[in-house]
């Protein structure tokens, strides 16, 4: 892995191809999943950040656009959007790239934790409801969309534990101030959050040392 460290001070980041990702077997990652809130301040490297989203939420058949995680409908509702340091990006799954938002540091404002404003990498999961067409109500949107989010947490986690990433999915997020700061249309809903960055020193209540 190169040591390309995650400086994103361009309008659009090509991200590298994710490759074949972390080998681990899918009970041992299950085993060590776990939520951690302690991160290293070191950035992940782009090839780490480009398996990651892959994971996520990213394309796995180019044939019709599938992706990695389900949706309803396969509304494929959800935006992954980067927020790091030096910006808020957005996952264009189907180019593997991300698309620059705000050169700004909005990390502060991705949860309501003390953690976020530091972690590396907070993952921001954004529902447009507009592309859920069928649905009956913006009630059964927001079920959706948050079932849909959660598919792509459990992506994210599962990613973190076979690759030794600490991670923390996070319904805690200042979506007053962060909507608007990522720009936001009317129909998009923030559902979820998840910090994401090398494991910190401290052990987490809870998990298991290896
Ligand atoms: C929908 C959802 C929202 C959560 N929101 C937060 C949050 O805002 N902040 C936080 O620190 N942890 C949050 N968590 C993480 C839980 O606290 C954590 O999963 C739980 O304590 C169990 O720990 P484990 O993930 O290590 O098994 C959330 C988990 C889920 C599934």
């Amino acid at each position: 892995m190169s040591t390309i460290p995650l400086h994103l001070d361009t309008d659009v980041v090509v991200l590298p191809a994710p490759g074949a990702g972390p080998e681990m077997s899918l009970h041992a990652a299950l085993e060590r999943r776990h939520s951690s809130r302690h991160f290293l301040s070191d950035s992940l490297s782009l090839e780490a950040l480009s398996a990651l989203l892959w994971s996520a939420f990213g394309v796995n058949r180019r044939e019709h656009g599938g992706r990695t995680a389900p949706s309803a409908h396969n509304w494929q509702e959800i935006d992954v959007y980067a927020v790091v340091e030096a910006g808020a990006y957005r996952y264009d799954a189907a180019a593997h790239r991300l698309i620059l938002v705000k050169a700004e540091d909005l990390r502060a404002l991705t949860g309501l934790q003390d953690f976020v404003a530091a972690a590396p990498l907070n993952l921001v999961y954004v529902a447009d409801f507009a592309r859920m067409k069928e649905a009956r109500d913006d009630e059964e949107r927001a079920f959706f969309a948050g079932a849909d989010a959660g598919c792509i947490a459990q992506n994210v986690y599962l990613h973190a534990a076979a690759a030794g990433l600490a991670t923390v999915v996070r319904g805690l997020v200042d979506r007053r101030r962060l909507a608007p700061a990522l720009g936001l249309a009317s129909t998009q809903r923030i559902a979820l959050a998840q910090s994401v960055g090398m494991v910190g020193p401290v052990m987490e209540e809870g998990a298991t040392p290896r």
